[in-house]
């Protein structure tokens, strides 16, 4: 069986990698949805999240990385994979988790999502914590790989962040 990861990993974190690692052992296939949203200001490019991507999951050999603009259901039937799986750090992230498997649902009945709990380690870890740390000098070592690292340093000089 195959799944869906979709996110906006802007930037992905240990947080996600934790989580496409234990799917990458359980299903047969992971293919990571990337969103592309115009309309959504990301610190990093379409682009720059696939690569970072890319060179964190090189190890992991059923990994596939794509981008989706749009609706998450009408690239899960373009792709001809109706199961999604999305982590679940806390309590807090259920509501919204809720609102969006079943908006989904709706739309498209024979898609199934699954979730899968974080790490603890992890439970407190979002893209926007790791940028906000990057931001003010914060020690990200450990939260994500050091290819994000680096990009962050990066964008902090430039004045992206
Ligand atoms: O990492 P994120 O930002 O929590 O991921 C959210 C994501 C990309 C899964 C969600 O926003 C999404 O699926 N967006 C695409 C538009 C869509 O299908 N929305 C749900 C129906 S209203």
């Amino acid at each position: 069986m195959n799944v869906i990861y979709p996110g906006s990993f802007d930037p992905v974190t240990n947080g996600h990698l934790d989580l496409i690692k234990r799917c990458s052992e359980k299903f047969d296939k992971v293919i990571i949805g990337v969103l592309n949203n115009i309309a959504k200001k990301s610190v990093f490019s379409i682009e720059e999240r696939i690569d970072l991507i890319e060179r964190s999951t090189e190890n992991l050999h059923n990994v596939e990385i794509n981008s989706f603009s749009g609706l998450l259901i009408d690239f899960a039937k373009e792709i001809e994979c109706p199961n999604i799986v999305r982590g679940l750090r806390a309590v807090s992230d259920f509501e919204y988790e809720m609102q969006l498997a079943l908006a989904n649902k709706k739309l498209y009945p024979d898609l199934e999502t699954l979730f899968m709990v974080s790490n603890t380690e992890y439970s407190f870890l979002s893209s926007s914590i790791v940028k906000e740390l990057a931001k003010f000098d914060g020690d990200v070592n450990g939260l994500v790989p050091k290819e994000v690292k680096f990009a962050l340093i990066k964008k902090k000089k430039a004045g992206d962040l």
